[in-house]
């Protein structure tokens, strides 16, 4: 029986997989996923760096609130709590050039 959760879909046993890229590094997601869920599960801590410290940032709210989750999706930043994983994404942290100019 499916779970109810889609979060309860992920991991080993959760059907087809995609295979994609964060910051150049092979992963291979559950398709559908929720992305966020997805790369949190597959071992990625630190989405993106804050402009003005260089904090490191990742999913929290998980229902598009907080924008912790920003990354860079096929040259487009977007909230990885709000994609699902799909065949192919090449996945970046944004503003890393940002986050090394800064002098804090
Ligand atoms: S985790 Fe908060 S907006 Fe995506």
């Amino acid at each position: 029986m499916k779970p109810a959760s889609p979060f309860l879909e992920i991991g080993a046993d959760a059907g087809p997989c995609v295979d994609v890229t964060f910051e150049g590094a092979p992963l291979r997601l559950t398709e559908g996923a929720n992305l966020a869920a997805a790369l949190l599960a597959a071992g990625v801590e630190v989405f993106r760096h804050t402009k003005t410290t260089g904090a490191p940032r990742a999913a929290f709210c998980m229902m598009g609130a907080c924008f912790d989750c920003l990354v860079e999706i096929d040259g487009v930043v977007r909230q990885a709590c709000m994609v699902e994983a799909s065949q192919g994404l090449r996945i970046n942290r944004p503003h890393e050039a940002e986050a090394h100019d800064d002098p804090a």
